[in-house]
């Protein structure tokens, strides 16, 4: 989480942080900051709020500076701990958790340095200051090497008016060369306007001038910089006439599950499988941990071994059964879940082989795997996952159709199923302001609906804040069923031929209880309040076709009280704290 940016060149600075720092907020949008070189001079605006809250910064004059965007961790959303960080010639942005703080602050009190912020981050801006002797390269060597940590930090020093240095350790950090400068920023839409960007790798130095970029390691060794053409479009960042990028990304799903099925990468799939192994562990977090719970039933079918989806947080909890014979295969649409890269590196440490499924094929989660596959969704802005989800199902429906020698060729007519679902959006927009008078909305499935129950709770509470939950139907009669009455909404996701009674029993036993019964269903039998019905489709693919009702139920939800979907509250799309 956090959004780190630096530019160094001809143009003004503070326009182009700005304008990066608009394409990162959705790392973390708790407050903002700029710091622009001027000469000798450095100026700083910094502010508690989103990026819109330090507008006036654009004005600062100067060609050389770095920007942030926080999600808060260590202090609460307030000026004092915006970043820059400032210490005497120093200003500093940081993305990740500096662990020994704690340590390096009492040091560093001791020596007589005061604090203004309740950060981690500003004893690094200390640091600096501390270990500074002339010598820029030096104090950044010195000070990286008492971190512990996770950190990409942008460090502006008075003394050297054009220069920006840039480090990375466990944060994503990717070096941009654009016309007029270079640039240095969490994620590639903050570097629209590079045509080469360079991926920087753990445990490096960069030092930006206007003239280019020279890497270094941590011990200060000079390392070659190599630069690639930046293949992502500078629109990506468009809502493109919707209200919202989640609205707009619901649309793009379609397009996302063509584009997954159509680059799946069988000779990946096929050298993964010459691998052979006994068990699988599909981990993940959210959303993905939800499409993983998908995947593991049809992994588990089409590779007839058993495979596990776990939680990534909880999976470096325990011990798991790990070994040569294993297969870890991690999903995060970002590739930068600090959880899912612990659960990757816990893997790799027992031997076992480590496979991605991403969006994004430059991150830290693609390099760390010994295979990795992406998925089509393209860029993804609103918080909330969804076409990246969507584009996660159709990969784990490609690799079962791969195991099983076949071509899901449902993918290619999902589109028209999905079309067909966004026009009944008329439909869902009115009960969507009808569960928001609820004071608790569960989510109930059976078998292959139960992820979906998960996932269509999970979207409603982040984006809506509507309390409620997912449950495995079968389990509400072992104590959710308590919660019941006639102040709560259920959605009953019922899409199994063969678990149909069994879900028509829940639902009545909880209408019976005087919940208000929305299913979602392709059966016209199910007695509930309301029923969004689903076009029919071969039953395996129905997760991917539930999914699109029951994300725009929360989309209108969170627009129908006054909410921005694309921002839900203490939220950021990029997890990179554990
Ligand atoms: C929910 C959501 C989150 C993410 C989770 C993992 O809409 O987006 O639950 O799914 O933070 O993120 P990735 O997939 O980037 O690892």
């Amino acid at each position: 989480m956090c959004g780190i940016i630096a530019y160094t060149g001809r143009r003004q600075a503070a326009k182009v942080l700005y304008d990066g720092l608009t394409r990162l907020e959705y790392r973390g949008y708790d407050s903002a900051g700029i710091a622009v070189l001027n000469g000798w001079r450095l100026d700083c605006i910094k502010r508690a709020g989103r990026v819109c809250a330090i507008a006036d910064a654009r004005a600062l004059a100067g060609t050389c500076g770095i920007g942030h965007t926080r999600w808060a961790t260590h202090g609460g959303a307030e000026d004092k701990n915006a970043h820059p960080h400032v210490c005497g010639k120093f200003a500093v942005a940081h993305n990740g958790i500096i662990e020994n703080y704690a340590a390096l602050k009492a040091e560093l009190s001791d020596m007589g340095h005061s604090f203004s912020s309740d950060t981690d981050s500003e004893t690094v801006a200390h640091l600096l200051a501390a270990s500074y002797r002339g010598d820029l390269l030096d104090a950044v060597g010195r000070t990286v090497g008492k971190l512990r940590g996770s950190f990409a930090l942008c460090i502006l020093c008075t003394d050297f008016p054009d220069a920006v240095v840039c480090v990375r350790q466990k944060s994503p950090l990717i070096l941009g060369r654009a016309a007029d400068g270079v640039l240095a920023a969490s994620d590639v839409p903050a570097l629209g306007g590079c045509g080469e960007i360079c991926v920087l790798a753990d445990s490096r130095i960069a030092l930006l001038t206007p003239a280019g970029a020279e890497l270094y390691s941590f011990s200060l060794a000079r390392l070659p910089c190599v630069f690639a053409p930046n293949t992502l479009r500078a629109s990506v960042c468009d809502k493109g006439g919707y209200a919202h990028f989640m609205r707009k990304e619901i649309e793009e799903e379609g397009a996302a599950v063509v584009r997954t099925a159509a680059s799946f990468d069988e000779g990946a799939a096929r050298r993964l499988c010459a691998d052979g192994f006994s068990r699988v562990f599909l981990v993940g977090c959210g959303t993905a941990y939800h499409s993983a719970l998908t995947g593991a039933r049809l992994l588990e079918e089409g590779l007839r071994v058993p495979v596990r989806a776990e939680l990534a947080s909880e999976f470096c909890c325990r011990r798991p059964l790990l070994d040569r014979c294993s297969l870890v295969l991690a999903v995060s649409q970002s590739g930068e879940t600090a959880d899912t890269l612990a659960a990757g590196r816990l893997a790799k440490k027992y031997g076992a082989r480590l496979a991605a499924l991403t969006n994004a094929g430059h991150s830290s989660l693609s390099r760390l795997a010994d295979h990795c596959f992406l998925t089509g969704a393209g860029v993804e802005v609103g918080v909330a996952a969804t076409k990246t989800y969507a584009a996660q199902l159709a990969f784990f429906y490609a690799f079962y159709a791969f195991l099983r020698g076949q071509k899901a060729a449902y993918l290619q007519k999902f589109a028209a199923a999905h079309r067909k679902l966004l026009s009944r959006e008329g439909e869902i927009r009115p009960l969507a302001a009808k569960l928001t008078g609820a004071q608790g909305v569960y989510f109930i499935g059976r078998g292959a609906d139960h992820p979906s129950a998960l996932e269509g709770s999970l979207k409603l509470r982040e984006v809506s804040y509507l309390p409620g939950a997912g449950y495995a139907a079968g389990e509400l009669k072992h104590g959710s069923i308590a919660l019941m009455d006639g102040n709560t909404a259920v959605v009953a996701v019922a899409t199994q031929k063969e678990l149909k009674e069994k879900m028509k029993t829940s639902i009545s036993e909880v209408r019976a209880r005087g919940a208000f019964v929305v299913a979602v269903t392709p059966f016209d039998d199910i007695p509930a309040d309301q029923v969004l019905s689903l076009p029919a489709c071969p039953q395996r693919y129905y997760p991917l076709l539930t999914q699109v009702p029951l994300q725009l139920l929360a989309y209108h939800a969170a627009v129908c009280r006054g909410l921005d979907p694309d921002r839900p509250r203490h939220l950021a799309k990029s997890v990179t704290v554990e």
